[in-house]
């Protein structure tokens, strides 16, 4: 920072090799006990898209304020941008946009005030900061409420502010905590372009979010975190075949009897079927689909298949199937 090297920009510049998030066997407690992080080692290259994936709980959020240094890990290490989250803290702010989980702006500001004010914290001079501010509300469709206080804007607006403030400036690093939830399906597409954008630009990303569909989309490389430990981590595709599951998909015939397909479904896969009735589908995970394809083909009635075969999982499947409950101990 502070260097006044011509077009050099804001962001403090990175001074190592390696990976551009580095953590090892990170922990954090919190008062009370609860062991959110229970030794974490992750490590992101520079320009990757990461989505950490867990379900409520599973320390994603927890994660995220111990790399941006809003809360002390009890144990271990995490270096940001060649920076170490404890020791120097300062640096690694400067390194980062982040977006929390909950919006941060400013209710009593207007939009255009907000991403201003974030400008000149960043350390821009006016003019840069004004055109930044501009830049980012042009980039999220937010210019017809460039001026309303952002109070009055609705939730998803509000957190296409938040997100515009992550971004601003092109941060080297950016972490966003569940950016789209809470967004309709429009913004939600914007926020995925954008992000999108921050990959093309070379910015290394972490992001959160408990939509797989979001991880399959935008990530390299997923991580799947539950009860504080890293469960699975690779490419969507690694992952989906690392969970050795397939998927038996099948269509009956107007006419026929969909429990006594899901029944027999259930028998074949050894597992509970997805019954969608409104396009009388039937699916279920299982490890061996071909056995469990000519079972089915043996049991149902011919007439009443439409259509019958056996798929790739999906991200859902593998990730319900990583991140299982024991709802009942026997
Ligand atoms: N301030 C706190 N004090 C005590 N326990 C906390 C605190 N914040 C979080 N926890 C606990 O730490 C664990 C991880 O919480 P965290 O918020 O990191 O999960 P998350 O994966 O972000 O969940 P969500 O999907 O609901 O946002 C949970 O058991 C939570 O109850
Ligand atoms: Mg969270």
């Amino acid at each position: 920072m502070g260097n006044s090297t011509l077009h050099r920009s804001w962001w403090t510049v990175r001074e190592s090799d390696g990976p551009v998030v580095r953590t090892r066997n990170l922990r954090k407690r919190y008062p009370g006990g609860t062991e959110a992080l229970a030794g974490i080692d992750v490590d992101i290259n520079a320009g990757e898209v990461r989505a950490l994936l867990g379900p409520n709980g599973a320390g994603k959020t927890t994660l995220v304020r111990v790399l941006t240094t809003l809360l002390p890990p009890t144990s271990g290490t995490a270096v940001v941008n060649g920076w170490d989250v404890v020791t120097k803290g300062d640096e690694v702010r400067a390194s980062v946009g982040v977006a929390g989980q909950y919006a941060a702006v400013d209710g009593l500001l207007t939009g255009l005030e907000n991403l201003h004010l974030i400008a000149k914290l960043r350390g821009m001079r006016r003019r840069a900061a004004r055109r930044a501010a501009e830049e980012m509300l042009a980039r999220f469709r937010l210019e017809l409420k460039a001026n309303q206080l952002v109070s009055t804007y609705s939730g998803g607006t509000r957190r296409r502010v938040d997100l515009a403030a992550a971004l601003l400036g092109n941060p080297p690093v950016v972490i966003l905590d569940e950016p789209t939830t809470g967004l309709d399906p429009e913004s939600r597409l914007d926020v995925w372009e954008s992000i999108g954008g921050l990959t093309a630009a070379g910015t290394t990303v972490l992001l959160t979010t408990q939509y797989l569909e979001e991880a399959d989309r935008l990530a390299d490389r997923v991580t799947v975190v539950d009860h504080g430990r890293i469960v699975a981590e690779g490419t969507t595709d690694e992952l989906k075949s690392a969970a050795g599951l397939t998927r038996l998909v099948l269509r009956l015939a107007d006419g026929h009897s969909l429990a006594a397909a899901a029944a027999a479904v259930a028998d074949a896969t050894g597992s509970a079927p997805e019954v969608e009735p409104r396009i009388r589908r039937i699916a279920a995970t299982t490890a061996d689909g071909p056995a469990a394809l000519a079972i089915v083909l043996s049991t149902v009635d011919k007439e009443a298949i439409v259509e019958i075969g056996v798929q790739r999982p999906t991200l859902d499947d593998v990730f319900l199937r990583l991140t299982a409950r024991q709802e009942v101990r026997a």
